[in-house]
């Protein structure tokens, strides 16, 4: 036998066993898995050759978006067409196909409670390539030792005390926003780009000590990057071949993370530099939460202590998950008070009543209930993060389900924010009212029906962060305008990554 034809033999022997592994992954192994839900009496649309259900999945969500809605709450089928669909056909628990991969959706209270609390048999999702440029392998992503540091540095840096501290600079940001509204007595702005900026500014102010001009090509960065991750979500990915190849969101991401990256290693030299010997013997390389990341990055107890790479994976995750989601929540609230007159005045009389005419403090934004109402209230019916989720980490009791291991699970908590089950035939409207007496009483103790801030050991770490500049502004804006909604007021919320006015919030403010 001559080398050419053993060559030629060994080629087709590797072409057949790639081929027979293709074919496992992308047709043997999600008809076993279909077969093994059904089973379980877990239903969902049937498995379609590797691009499983993405095709209509993108198709649902394309026309869902066609043209604008009309002004109310009722948002869950326009923004998850998809689940909307999928759940009134196969019920509140279902699975679907990601490409070749089954994600399960669980909209069931009870169930989403136990996934959210049981860290050991359920861990955070692997970012995909995109979303891993937006949060690296920072708090987010990790787990275990590594999340435990993380998450310790975290809570100190935005625990209660601390958040006492940022009070001003939180105040000195909206001062700053609202500088340029002065100029007219009845001014139209979009204020979704207001609240973009302003809260740009005081994680920038608050944890990094740098501020929102500093930092605007970055934040732009981050949030194009999210752009990217949303559009890419659903997209038909072949194995092997996708990873060979790179597309120009590829291109584009790579470079932004690029940028993003010596951004930050220019954030952390200049901080070293300006840190005198005399101030690091005092206060280290500061109070804020760049200080605690670079103190940890010197801690001499080697488990204690943080690389670089990790620093700048917090910094990144932090400016990203410091602005956008609290934007959101400023932007749907502004919009709910535009139209309520009624509990716009309401929130305003208790503003008046706490503060007068001054600035806020930290003592009285816990005295402002009617405002905790109003803000609750905002949270359930837009939650910025419409979607929470995990996976499993190994075979996985669930309620009466077997769950193998390594499946995503989608807990599409907008589902269970609108369930008219859980909130009755109003759930749509806007009833800051339901959360009078708290939030047990609201959801008549229906564990996990609100949780716009996650539950269990995961919860989110800037949630006490987050409440507090959302006051803040809004204490401010009431006591010097009312707001009115814009004629030109587009309603089109849209989920990418976070829940979003596609075309901003347009209302009109007129100084009192
Ligand atoms: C209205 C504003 C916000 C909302 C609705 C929100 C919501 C959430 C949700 C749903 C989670 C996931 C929880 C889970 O997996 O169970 C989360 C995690 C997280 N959030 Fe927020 N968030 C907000 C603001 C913020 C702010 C201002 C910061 C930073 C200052 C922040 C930092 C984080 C971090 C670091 C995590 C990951 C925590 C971990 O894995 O241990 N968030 N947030």
């Amino acid at each position: 036998m001559s080398i050419g034809f053993l060559v030629f033999g060994l080629a087709i022997l590797y072409f057949f066993s790639l081929l027979a592994k293709f074919l496992h992954r992308v047709w043997w192994a999600p008809l076993r898995t279909q077969y093994a839900m059904e089973l379980q009496g877990i239903k969902g649309p049937s498995y379609k050759f590797v691009r499983g259900n993405t095709v209509e999945i993108s198709s649902m969500k394309s026309n869902s978006m066609r043209g604008n809605m009309e002004l109310n709450h009722d948002i869950f089928s326009r923004t998850m067409p998809h689940f909307y669909t999928w759940i009134n056909i196969y019920g509140k628990v279902f699975y679907f196909w990601n490409g070749e991969k089954a994600e399960l959706v669980i909209t069931e209270p009870e169930l989403v409670k136990e996934v959210l609390n049981k860290s050991e048999s359920y861990s955070r999702t692997d970012p995909d390539k995109y979303m891993r440029k937006i949060i690296g392998d920072g708090i987010v992503a990790s787990e275990g030792e590594k999340w435990v540091k993380l998450r310790k540095l975290a809570n100190q840096a935005f625990h209660a005390e601390n958040l006492k501290n940022m009070v001003p600079a939180m105040v000195e940001s909206v001062e700053m926003m609202m500088k340029k509204w002065r100029e007219e007595k009845t001014r139209e702005v979009d204020i979704s780009k207001e609240f973009t900026f302003m809260t740009s500014e005081m994680i920038s102010k608050t944890a990094f000590g740098s501020s929102y001009s500093q930092g605007e090509k970055v934040f732009n960065m981050l949030r194009q990057l999210s752009i990217i991750t949303g559009r890419n979500a659903y997209k038909t990915k072949i194995p092997v071949i996708s990873d060979l190849f790179k597309n120009s969101d590829d291109r584009e991401s790579d470079k932004m993370e690029k940028e993003i990256q010596d951004f930050f290693l220019r954030i952390l030299d200049q901080r070293k530099k300006e840190t005198t010997r005399e101030a690091h013997e005092k206060h280290g390389f500061g109070d804020d939460y760049l200080g605690s990341l670079l103190r940890a990055n010197h801690d001499p107890v080697e488990k204690k202590r943080i690389s670089v790479q990790e620093i700048i994976d917090e910094c990144k995750t932090f400016y990203s998950a410091g602005h956008a989601t609290t934007s959101t929540l400023l932007s749907w609230t502004a919009l709910l008070l535009a139209i309520d007159s009624e509990w716009q005045e309401k929130a305003r009389q208790e503003v008046l009543e706490v503060f007068g005419p001054h600035n806020p403090n930290s003592e009285g934004l816990s005295k402002l209930k009617t405002m905790s109402m109003i803000i609750n209230e905002s949270l359930r019916l837009y939650p910025p993060v419409p979607i929470n989720e995990r996976k499993t980490t190994k075979t996985s009791k669930l309620g009466n389900l077997i769950i193998p291991p390594n499946t995503k699970i989608n807990m599409p908590i907008l589902a269970l924010h609108h369930d008219p089950a859980i909130w009755g035939d109003d759930a749509h409207l806007f009833k800051p009212e339901r959360f009078s007496k708290g939030i047990a009483e609201a959801t008549k103790n229906i564990p996990a029906a609100f949780s716009p801030f996650g539950l269990g050991p995961r919860t989110c770490v800037g949630m006490s962060f987050a409440t507090n500049e959302a006051k803040i502004a809004l204490c401010m804006i009431l006591q010097r305008y009312t707001i009115t909604l814009s004629p030109n007021y587009v309603h089109s919320p849209v989920q990418i990554m976070s829940l979003r006015p596609q075309h901003g919030v347009k209302v009109v403010l007129h100084a009192l």
